[in-house]
């Protein structure tokens, strides 16, 4: 494996796996099906991804048997790891909370004090602590955080919530919130001493990028009558001037123009109403800003 190729780490089997794949695909790398080996190689591109545990995806990076790592934040922080977070990706987004038995109503963070709070973040959660001049008791679980309370071996518990389904099955909820997290790439601090990789990372982030621009915008087309030109530019963003084509029918334009993905339903009735017709919003794959 001493090819000079680019290593990354992603999770074997877990929330980011295959939003990470697709990721890497959006970049355009040509990426064998990854089922059950450890290692793939791109076929067009000199990289190599590793697949590993999450937990262990820090350390790796941080030691460099991978050059970079995709892993939730959540890990990154609470492994310690002495590497460089470079990019939030925009998935994998969840929440590290404090949950309490449903029954249970508790209102402060003072009524923390003495209790007994499993989780497998221990780190994070004494730092919450710490800053909260709360004293209270972690009790360190590795996997299944969220039966502590029912066996009776913690009070409460400090765990991962994405959908919110793990806390509901155990009768749990949410009290509050310790740390917010989403996917990131992680990268070893001394890939810059070797330039060759250094300028694939480079590549690699600059695909990213444009595939992450891509995924907060739409390209929207449609027929306006020649006369509601004016009314349909002052609807649109003004981030950059729409294409204006003319069309068969002397009396109508086509206009077209990329727009934050999240804005076509504030605005579509305003088109309308303006006599926009044929409304088409394409999905941009990849978008070099
Ligand atoms: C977390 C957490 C819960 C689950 C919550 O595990 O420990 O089991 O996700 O998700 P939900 O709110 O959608 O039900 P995670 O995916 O981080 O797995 P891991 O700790 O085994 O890596
Ligand atoms: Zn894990």
């Amino acid at each position: 494996m001493i090819n000079g190729n680019l290593k990354l780490a992603v999770q074997k089997s877990g929330r980011l796996t295959e939003k990470s794949m697709q990721l890497l695909r959006t970049c355009g790398l040509d990426i064998e099906n990854y089922s059950d080996r450890l290692i793939v190689s791109a076929r067009n591109f000199d990289l190599d991804l590793l697949f590993l545990r999450d937990d262990d995806i820090p350390e790796y990076v941080q030691d460099g048997v991978a050059d970079i790592g995709i892993v939730g934040e959540n890990v990154a922080v609470e492994k310690e790891a002495d590497v460089e977070i470079i990019k939030k990706l925009g998935y994998g987004k969840c929440r590290l909370v404090i949950a309490v038995p449903e029954e249970k109503n508790i209102m402060n963070l003072d009524e923390l004090n003495g209790k007994r709070i499993a989780t497998s973040y221990p780190k994070i959660l004494s730092n919450f602590f710490g800053n909260n001049k709360i004293d209270a008791k972690i009790i360190q679980i590795n996997g299944s955080v969220e039966i502590a309370p029912s066996l009776g071996i913690a009070d409460y518990i400090c765990d991962i919530v994405s959908t919110g389904n793990t806390l509901k099955l155990n009768k749990l909820k949410k009290f509050t919130n310790v740390f917010d997290s989403e996917a990131v790439l992680i990268c070893n601090k001394n890939i810059e001493q070797d330039s060759e990789k250094f300028m694939k990372l480079k590549n690699l982030i600059a695909r990213i990028e444009s595939a992450l621009n891509a995924r907060t915008s739409k390209y929207l087309m449609m027929n306006i009558p020649k006369t509601a030109l004016a009314q349909i530019r002052e609807i649109l963003p003004a981030l950059k001037s729409p294409t204006i084509l003319p069309l068969a029918d002397e009396t109508m334009l086509a206009v077209h123009a990329v727009i934050p993905s999240d804005m076509f339903w504030q605005i579509q009735d305003d088109l309308h109403e303006a006599g926009a017709s044929g409304l088409l919003l394409i999905p941009i794959e990849n978008m070099i800003l």
